[in-house]
């Protein structure tokens, strides 16, 4: 596939779920990813914290390093396992040649993880973040990264996510999926909303799960560097290195707001009605809960 093709482009399906064609041609090498044993999966549905957390995990693996962390941009220093992208090294082929202990990212929903991962019984950390924040900044991320169609109207988008037609599928099954694996493998299940509204315990809980105690004066700085302000000016995590042609930050910054709530500003009373009403139905048989604000 040339760029031509690739931009704006409808998604394609994959065993029945909506993605981009070019991660579709690449799929039988992804589906045969062989896993170490020490790769460590990032993993979410996407808007939801997925780039803070890898920052987080660079900082934590190169003991706060931050030099040592602006060796390379995020994407390549946490390789996004499904990508693939034309004139550009998809996901496999950076992992190919990285050096153990990896990171990897994927936003693959439970039943379509390369089977490798749970042989191997890699640690899996996983982020979840309330679905009105992340319709909202998935809509955004639409129009700026040209992978996506267009996402249309405000209202048009959120009946398509809420339905579950939108790249990934349906939000609602992926964040109960991977709760409910949890309770059967080494995953750890964070909220970016506990991240937002104290990220030091968050940090320790990575830390510990990886069977590390830090110090809490290198918790303080692994905040300080991925704090949203840090990461929006910092070029090798907000994205700003990519071609125009696959991300245009003029049209939304990578890095946008950052915040829990935003929703507010975007969701008329209607919307939010039918909102609420689809999500306790979607919902009610998981203990999983949500918080929209903070
Ligand atoms: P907004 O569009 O709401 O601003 P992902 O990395 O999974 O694609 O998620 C991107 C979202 O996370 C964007 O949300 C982005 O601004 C936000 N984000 C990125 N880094 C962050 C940080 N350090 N703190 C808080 N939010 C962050």
């Amino acid at each position: 596939m040339g760029r031509e093709d690739f931009v704006r482009q409808e998604l394609g399906m994959l065993h029945g779920m909506p993605l981009y064609k070019s991660f579709i041609e690449a799929w039988p090498q992804v589906e045969a990813f062989q896993a170490r044993p020490d790769d460590l999966l990032i993993c979410t549905y996407p808007k939801s914290g997925t780039t803070w957390l890898s920052e987080i995990l660079d900082m934590i693996y190169n003991d706060g390093n931050v030099e040592k962390c602006k060796r390379d941009a995020i994407f390549k220093r946490v390789p996004f396992l499904e990508m693939s992208v034309p004139d550009m090294p998809g996901g496999i082929e950076l992992l190919a040649t990285m050096p153990s202990p990896r990171l990897v990212k994927t936003h693959l929903p439970v039943q379509l993880l390369p089977k490798s991962f749970w042989e191997q019984d890699c640690k899996v950390i996983y982020v979840a973040r309330n679905p009105k924040d992340v319709v909202v900044s998935y809509y955004y991320f639409y129009q700026m990264a040209k992978i996506h169609p267009d996402p249309g109207t405000k209202e048009e988008f959120l009946q398509n996510f809420m339905a579950g037609k939108v790249a990934y599928g349906s939000w609602y099954s992926h964040v109960k999926d991977w709760w409910e694996k949890r309770k059967e493998k080494r995953l750890l299940y964070l909220f970016y909303e506990d991240m937002k509204q104290d990220p030091r315990p968050e940090v320790q809980k990575v830390a510990r799960f990886l069977g590390k105690e830090l110090p809490e004066s290198l918790v303080e700085k692994i905040v300080h560097h991925t704090s949203f302000q840090e990461m929006k000016k910092n070029s090798a995590a907000n994205y700003e290195t990519l071609p125009e042609w696959v991300m245009d930050h003029n049209l939304s910054p990578f890095m946008r707001k950052g915040i829990t709530g935003d929703w507010k500003n975007h969701f008329t009373v209607a919307q939010n009605e039918r909102f609420n009403k689809h999500y306790k139905e979607q919902m009610k048989d998981s203990e999983l809960c949500f918080r929209m604000e903070i």
